[in-house]
């Protein structure tokens, strides 16, 4: 496939295809609903960068605190030449704040928005030009082969998935996409990831419904996407931007919500919506840190390390694909 990018890189991009496919079932749905990963188009993307700042929201800055209070530590524990894999890996501000820490014989950034890929792959090149980057344009859910990296020969893999981005697939989901990067990593590989915690139902409407409206607003982007990419006739002002928190399941919901009755066209296929009726666009699972382990666990990840704030807010984990040897029995039960 062609790309417009002026370095080597690997395009598995979801075909506008798909999107509509997903987007025709979803809406047949008797609760309506789209999945997350359709939030990131360009747009989409840019908008969630502003999340990451604002005072609302403290994953992001809390998943940062920790890889720098701990970035040493981290480096002990993933010692070796790590070919490093980064599912998602939008903007590369995360990356930066470990590299001092790491020995890295690639890094794989994969990355469904293309511009975004794009853009964070040019910033790091000119930022670090000694590091070597293998992007991939791809839907990190669907397999993956590695490019051919006959003269990199790293001694581990090392998938880093921070964000708590395993968050937004359902429990039987996340399990099957870490034994996906399970795979992908081999025995010894390593899985560093950061989870956000349970906590208080207030932090997460406050973090997830932001004052000056930039998650709104990221939720309804939605549906310009829509009305553009999959000739949909949406009304964006009749929708709003609606977060509920699921105590039982442990998880925030995103919906947009139909304050009117009305019908909406998709390509010609009529969806009715009643008032107050929503369309269900995300899920942030959220994991006390026993519960995320055996989790894990299911997909043959063992804990080697785990770090946490000093408010508890954020946890990020160092797992490793049983029989590497490379695991640290003694903290093997240190689960903070
Ligand atoms: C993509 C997992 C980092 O679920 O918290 C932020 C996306 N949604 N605000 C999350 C998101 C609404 C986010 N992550």
């Amino acid at each position: 496939m062609r790309t417009e990018m002026s370095f080597d890189s690997i395009d598995l991009a979801p075909s506008p295809d798909r999107f509509h496919r997903d987007v025709l079932t979803g809406l047949s749905r008797p609760q309506k609903m789209i999945d997350s990963k359709f939030l990131y188009d360009r747009r989409g993307s840019e908008l969630f960068e502003l999340i990451c700042d604002v005072p609302e929201y403290y994953p992001t800055r809390t998943e940062c605190s920790i890889l720098r209070s701990f970035g040493a530590e981290i480096g002990e524990a993933l010692k070796g030449r790590c070919l490093l894999i980064e599912p998602g890996s939008g903007s590369p501000t995360k990356l930066r704040l470990l590299r001092p820490h790491l020995e890295i014989a690639a890094y794989v950034p994969i990355e469904i928005s293309a511009a975004m890929l794009r853009l964070s792959t040019q910033q790091l090149q000119a930022m670090d030009p000694e590091l070597r980057v293998l992007p991939i344009c791809a839907d990190f859910t669907q397999p993956i082969q590695l490019p051919e990296l006959h003269d990199v020969r790293p001694s581990r893999r090392v998938i880093f998935f921070p964000g708590s981005t395993i968050g937004n697939f359902h429990p039987p989901d996340a399990v099957r996409l870490l034994t996906h990067f399970g795979n992908l990593v081999g025995p010894g590989g390593g899985l560093l990831i950061g989870v956000d915690r349970r906590k208080p139902r207030e932090h997460f409407l406050r973090a997830y419904d932001d004052e000056a409206g930039v998650t709104a607003a990221f939720n309804l982007n939605l549906l310009q996407r829509l009305n553009r990419e999959v000739g949909a006739d949406f009304k964006p002002q009749t929708f709003s931007h609606q977060v509920i928190y699921n105590d039982a399941l442990a998880r925030v919901e995103m919906h947009l919500r139909s304050e009117i009755t009305q019908v909406v066209r998709v390509c010609g296929t009529p969806f009715s919506f009643q008032e107050g009726e929503t369309i269900h666009t995300e899920c942030s699972y959220k994991y006390a840190p026993g519960d995320f382990v055996a989790l894990a666990a299911k997909a043959g990840f063992i804990l080697n390390h785990s770090w946490t704030d000093s408010e508890k807010l954020f946890s990020v984990y160092y797992l490793c694909q049983g029989d590497g040897g490379s695991r640290d029995r003694s903290s093997q039960m240190t689960v903070f």
